[in-house]
Order: C-alpha cells, then sequence, then structure tokens
C-alpha cells in the first residue's frame, strides 16, 4: 500500500476508532482567528480521515461532533458548527457513498435544526445499503443520557412483564444503547493535550485502548493517524485475562 508512514499490520488494523476531535477553538485563536475558522478547517480533517479510515481497512470510525454540553457555547459558534455539518453532508454525500461509507449518527438528533435533520436523514437513507466504512457521527450526544434512556426502557420492560430482573445482561444494555449497530471501540483518540472521555461512549469504552495526542484537530491528519494506529498495535490487549 502506498503512503504508509509507519510500518503498520494491515491485517490488525482497530475494527472500530472513535475520536474526541478537540483543539479547533485554540487551533485557530493561536493564529488569531475567530473559533468558528477553526471548526472549519477541522472539518477538512474529518474529510482526511474518513477516507485514509476506509483506505486502512477500519470498518468503524465514530466522531464526537457535538455533545449535549456543547448547547452552551455562544449561539454563533453552534450556529457555525450546524451549518458546517450541514454544508458537509451536502458536499461530500455523493463521494462517500462512492466509496461505500454508510452513516448513522448516536444522540438525539431530534433537537438539532429542521436542514441538520433533514440532509441526515438524507444522507442515512441513501447509504444505508453500504457495506464498506461504517461513519457514525455523535450528534447532540452524551453517554450519560444514552445510558439513562437505556435503563429506563429495560424498567419498563421489566414493568410490563416482558423480561425479568435476571434477563438482564451486557448484551441487552448494550443493545438498548444508541450504539446499538456499532462494535465497541478498538481505540479512542482525543486530540489537544486534553486526557478525559467529556461524556463520550462511557460504557462502549470498557475494554478500548486510548492515545491522546497534542496536535489539535486540524493539524491532525492521515500521518498522525496512522501513528495511532501504530502505537495501538504496539499495546497488549487483555481484556482482564493473564496471558
Ligand atoms: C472541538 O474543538 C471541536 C468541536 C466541539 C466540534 C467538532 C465539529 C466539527 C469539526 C465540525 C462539524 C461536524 C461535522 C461532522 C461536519 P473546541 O471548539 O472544543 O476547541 P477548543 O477546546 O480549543 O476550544
Amino acid at each position: 500500500m502506498e503512503n504508509l508512514y509507519y510500518d503498520i499490520d494491515l491485517g490488525r488494523v482497530p475494527k472500530h476508532i472513535a475520536i474526541i476531535m478537540d483543539g479547533n477553538g485554540r487551533w485557530a485563536k493561536s493564529r488569531m482567528m475567530p473559533r468558528t475558522y477553526g471548526h472549519k478547517m477541522g472539518v477538512e480533517t474529518i474529510r482526511k480521515v474518513v477516507k485514509e479510515c476506509s483506505r486502512l481497512g477500519v470498518k468503524y470510525l465514530t466522531l464526537y461532533a457535538f455533545s449535549t454540553e456543547n448547547w452552551k457555547r455562544p449561539a454563533d459558534e453552534v450556529n457555525a458548527l450546524m451549518s458546517l455539518l450541514v454544508s458537509y453532508l451536502r458536499k461530500e454525500l455523493a463521494e462517500l457513498h462512492k466509496n461505500n461509507v454508510k452513516i448513522l449518527t448516536i444522540g438525539d438528533i431530534s433537537k438539532l435544526p429542521q436542514a441538520c435533520i433533514d440532509e441526515l436523514n438524507k444522507s442515512i437513507d441513501e447509504t444505508k445499503d453500504n457495506t464498506g466504512l461504517v461513519l457514525s457521527l455523535a450528534l447532540n450526544y452524551g453517554s450519560r443520557a444514552d445510558i439513562k434512556s437505556a435503563v429506563t426502557r429495560i424498567a419498563k420492560m421489566v414493568e410490563e412483564g416482558k423480561i425479568s430482573i435476571d434477563d438482564i445482561d451486557d448484551e441487552m444494555i448494550s443493545s438498548s444503547m444508541s450504539t446499538r449497530n456499532i462494535v465497541d471501540p478498538d481505540l479512542v483518540i482525543r486530540t489537544s493535550g486534553e486526557q478525559r472521555l467529556s461524556n463520550f461512549l462511557l460504557w462502549e469504552v470498557a475494554y478500548s485502548e486510548f492515545y491522546f495526542t497534542d496536535k489539535h484537530w486540524p493539524d491532525f491528519d492521515e500521518e498522525a493517524l496512522q501513528e495511532a494506529i501504530y502505537n495501538y498495535q504496539a499495546r497488549d490487549r487483555r481484556f482482564g485475562n493473564v496471558k
């Protein structure tokens, strides 16, 4: 394969990479530019990373694009992020479809502006039969909210006598979450030097490997992604067992 910057074992790429795309604001600020410019450049990174994941044979890519807490940001910035989402989907859908990418969302998208909902539904529908990379966009997503609705759903089934308490197991909880169609992440990447999960996939990361880089999201690229995968491949995943 061309353009391999690291000696990656292509037979062992992580099946699911989940990314906390952080640092757009700081990246822009250090260039005396508005934060929204950082987000705009962040979309360029999304394009690169989606393509590179497809190329390397990653099966699932999940991007934390907008958290339940991000509504607290100034209205201008929230609007800019929503517009970027719409323009990304409008511009990229044909290319994503051509590359066999299947688009999903996690989180409560019903609270997003109608233009986002329409564009997302169209993208999800058009790519639903694709068999390549599954690109999940976490939008208005918060893991505690997701866990809470899973617990509520299961409690209701118990209340209605459809299941008994003894039926509740990991599998039932996993399949009650908005990530039910996605395998648990093998590798979680966070950019820009912060080392926390910020309410992302709390249930699903039980056995994930974590990779932190000081690079801000707009500076992350194909080479940085390969570096993360290379670093992941050097680790010894025991899943609580001995080897
Ligand atoms: C983190 O930077 C980034 C975000 C909160 C948003 C990420 C979203 C996009 C790049 C674009 C829209 C999404 C799609 C799917 C096209 P930050 O603002 O938290 O940076 P800071 O920590 O330096 O302030």
